[in-house]
């Protein structure tokens, strides 16, 4: 008889042999400990507002929705979070979902769906966008093609060589890449998407609350089009959890009929709007800290050029250092944490072949003498590696 478990076991086997195998960090925090591991770049997930935002939305709709936003769900906060990001954005509508991976998964599989479209759609995606965009594409059967990660004029010449086929076109990309901590120019983005008449989705997980005169993120530089979808995430600069799309109403419409991540799924619970809704009324008085954050970023990237150490084309406050293998970036991590710094070791698939990295995401809340702090000690594990 065949044991259904070999194949799991096998897996895990040929993931620790190549240095890939996952495991979950420890829970244990030393008091000395300095975290670059996470994406709380505005140092916002421990501010009293938020956590008593929470409560108090949660004495007013309790914690749980108790169903779907289409049945039981639907709350007025639900409706305020949405009608302020909608604002903010400069878009007509929002609607949000428990996490930005639904969020992705849910409209790009209900925007690219044949049925709809009445044909495969011609998707064109940089390569370097992350896992859940992946998921929409997959979940609804469309094939990507991948241009040059933010290679506008690679993007171009695939859209004049598709331009006569009657197919549907969208343009998927994230704003900020979480991995590189690099940046599209939107303003071009929109404008060749808008030249080509193809639908343009952007991810805006790592630019929410950082990037944008407000901090609503790098698509508040623009006079959004109706055929221009942004999603975005309250998990990251927001300190919370959840996602969000802004858009026009009809796709906010058509989304409530045909996005099945929305339909069949209980709305976000009104703990997680509440904190999210304090943290997202903040954003416009961190400036300083926005600042701040950035400047603190690229001295960062500034001692580690000189220090040879690779950071890849990051612009933003997510700094990668590319060690290239896996075993070696694991190694790095592990003598970091022995150092009371923690940091994150992104390894294929995440990140293309021969390209692990250490992935720092910078906080306002971390200090100079954090940052030199985490120099000296990676400028001592690299040297013994
Ligand atoms: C670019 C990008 N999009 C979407 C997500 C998913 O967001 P969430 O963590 O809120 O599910 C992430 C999270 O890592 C991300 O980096």
């Amino acid at each position: 008889m065949t044991d259904p478990l070999r194949r799991y076991s096998d897996t895990l086997a040929a993931l620790t042999r190549d240095g890939l195998l996952r495991v979950l960090p420890g829970t244990s925090t030393p008091p000395d400990l300095l975290d670059f591991s996470g994406n709380d770049y505005l140092g916002l997930a421990r501010r009293p507002e938020l956590v008593e935002a929470a409560a108090e939305a949660g004495s007013r709709f309790g914690a749980g929705a108790t169903g779907s936003r289409l049945l039981s769900g639907n709350t007025s906060l639900h409706e305020a979070i949405e009608a302020r990001i909608a604002r903010d954005k400069g878009a007509e509508a929002a609607l949000v979902f428990s996490s930005g991976y639904q969020a992705n998964a849910a409209c790009i599989a209900a925007l690219l769906d044949k049925t709809v479209l009445g044909a495969e759609p011609l998707v064109f995606a940089d390569r370097l966008n992350h896992a859940s965009m992946h998921l929409g594409c997959a979940l609804a059967g469309a094939r990507q093609t991948r241009y040059r990660h933010l290679d506008l004029e690679n993007l171009q010449a695939l859209l004049e060589q598709y331009k006569d086929e009657p197919k549907p076109k969208v343009i998927l990309s994230e704003t900020v890449f979480g991995m590189d901590g690099d940046q599209i120019d939107v303003a071009r983005l929109q404008a060749l998407a808008l030249r080509f008449g193809a639908l343009l989705y952007l991810d805006e997980a790592h630019a929410t609350g950082v990037f944008g005169p407000n901090g609503f993120g790098l698509a508040e530089t623009i006079e959004l089009a109706p055929t221009t979808v942004v999603m975005g995430t309250f998990s990251k600069a927001l300190g919370v959890s959840g996602g969000y799309v802004a858009c026009s109403t009809l796709v906010r419409d058509f989304l409530i009929n045909k996005a099945g991540g929305f339909i069949f799924s209980t709305a976000p619970s009104p703990l997680v709007l509440g904190a999210a809704l304090c943290a997202w009324e903040l954003l416009p008085g961190l400036t300083a800290e926005r600042a701040g954050l950035l400047a603190r970023a690229e001295r960062l990237r500034q001692t580690m050029r000189t220090m040879g150490l690779d950071t890849g084309a990051s612009t933003t406050q997510i700094v990668p250092v590319i060690l290239g293998d896996p075993v070696r970036t694991t190694a790095a991590r592990d003598k970091l944490a022995a150092l009371g710094i923690r940091v994150s070791a992104v390894r294929p698939p995440t990140v293309p072949q021969g390209s692990s990295r250490l992935r720092l995401g910078l906080s306002a809340a971390h200090t100079d003498a954090d940052l030199e702090r985490l120099v000296q000690s990676l400028g001592e594990v690299v040297r013994s590696l």
